[in-house]
């Protein structure tokens, strides 16, 4: 799963992962986990996170390939938030080369700059858990989950995002391009819609 930051790749990847019955890897998510966690791995990819860069290419091919290598991967999976380099899409050609896996798809989730500014400066996540909420103007609300505070997740201020946005262009655009050239399947949704409206897109478009 491709596309922006808040361009709706959690929302919908949760949604995929639920009705292919398939895990899904997202290593932003994984990536907070270890952070949170306090991890060796975690505190490094702290201050890419944090100023909105990308964590480097050795760092997240090692985290996919010893997901991809685990029982969990082995009747299908999807990729959330990577590749995001083309050096990371080499990397994952030559993990599933050697796994014998075969790429179905590449969803590509569009979304304008300034809605992604909107979506993303009100967006809200647990500091325990990470669980994310749509922002409802209750600065006190606590988690529904676990009880934890709510908080502004550390990359989501207007400049950080819009700052995501130029790295996006720059370093993850050029990957669609790569995947368009290698003859991949490109699935392109626009991201602009209800949930719902953008979960029929995206079965429709992958044939699900
Ligand atoms: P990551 O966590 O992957 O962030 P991102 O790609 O910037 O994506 P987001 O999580 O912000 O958004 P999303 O597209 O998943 O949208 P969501 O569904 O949450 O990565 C964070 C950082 O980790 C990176 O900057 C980098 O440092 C590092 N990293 C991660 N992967 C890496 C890699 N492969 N290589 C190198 N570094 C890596 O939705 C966003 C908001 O919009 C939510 O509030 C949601 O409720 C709302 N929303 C969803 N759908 C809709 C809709 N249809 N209408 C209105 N609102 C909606």
């Amino acid at each position: 799963m491709m596309g922006p930051p808040g361009a709706g790749k959690g929302t919908q990847g949760e949604i995929l992962e639920r009705s292919l019955g398939v895990p899904r890897f997202a290593t932003g998510d994984i990536l907070r986990h270890a952070r949170r966690e306090g991890t060796k791995m975690g505190r490094e990819a702290q201050r890419f996170m944090d100023a909105g860069e990308l964590v480097p290419d050795e760092v997240i091919l090692g985290i996919i390939g010893e997901a991809l290598q685990g029982d969990k991967a082995r009747d299908g999976f999807v990729l959330d938030g990577f590749p995001r380099t083309v050096a990371q899409a080499e990397g994952l050609g030559r993990i599933l080369d050697e796994l014998g896996i075969r790429l179905d798809a590449v969803l590509n989730i569009s979304v304008e700059d300034d809605e992604i500014v909107h979506r993303l400066s009100s967006r809200l996540v647990c500091s325990s858990c990470g669980i994310a909420l749509a922002h409802d103007g209750q600065s006190d609300a606590s988690c529904p989950v676990c009880g934890g505070t709510l908080v502004q997740r550390r990359d989501d201020d207007a400049e950080t995002v819009r700052h995501r946005l130029i790295v996006y262009r720059e370093r993850t655009e050029p990957v669609l391009t790569w995947y368009r050239a290698a003859g991949a399947r490109v699935v392109d949704v626009d991201g602009l819609g209800s949930v719902e409206e953008i979960r029929d897109r995206v079965r429709a478009g992958i044939g699900i």
